[in-house]
């Protein structure tokens, strides 16, 4: 009898851990997972100013699970943002209006470069964190995959 109850006690216990990463949703408490980015081409030490995987599958695949491990807790299932953060879809808007060509291109270029910085960095904010660093974590292919990722998430293309 005693038996059973700490059995039970002991799922329940189970149950609430399982599910505590869905109910908490807490901002700040988030450990940054590890990416595994060997499927794609290497780029090494020097950091890119500009997405160098822009449109190919293979890093917007790698780049989609990225993401939804690391950033949707925040910023939304698909990149879909609640409210909380900023939507990340909406990262490019002002360069795909842009209809001069070589303004376009610097424009993704800005984007791309404070795309690293902020991901790399993170956010604090009057001494909170609000995002956390992704730097010692990711290497340069794995923020460019989720790049890429949220450039197929555009809400418009
Ligand atoms: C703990 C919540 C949290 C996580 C996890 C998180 N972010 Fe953020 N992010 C924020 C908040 C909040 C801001 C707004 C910061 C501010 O300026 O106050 C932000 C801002 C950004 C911005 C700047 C957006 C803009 O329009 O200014 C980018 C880019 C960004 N995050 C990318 C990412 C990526 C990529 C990931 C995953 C690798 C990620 N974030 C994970 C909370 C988070």
């Amino acid at each position: 009898m005693k038996f059973t109850a700490s059995l039970v006690s002991g799922l329940l216990l189970c149950a609430a851990a399982a599910l505590s990463p869905m109910s908490t949703m807490a901002h700040g408490d988030v450990t940054p997972q590890a990416v595994d980015t060997h499927s794609l081409p290497p780029l090494g030490d020097e950091m890119r100013s500009e997405n160098p995987y822009r449109g190919l599958e293979e890093a917007v695949k790698v780049g989609t699970s990225a993401y939804t491990q690391n950033c949707a807790r925040c910023h939304g299932i698909a990149a879909v943002s609640g409210g909380m953060s900023p939507d990340l879809r909406e990262l490019d808007t002002e360069c795909i209006d842009q209809k001069d060509e070589a303004k376009k291109k610097a424009c993704f270029k800005e984007v791309d470069d404070f795309f690293m910085s902020i991901t790399m960095k993170g956010k604090v904010r009057n001494g909170v964190e609000k995002m956390p660093s992704f730097k010692g974590t990711f290497n340069q292919e794995a923020v460019w995959a989720i790049k890429s990722y949220l450039e197929t998430r555009r809400a418009s293309n």
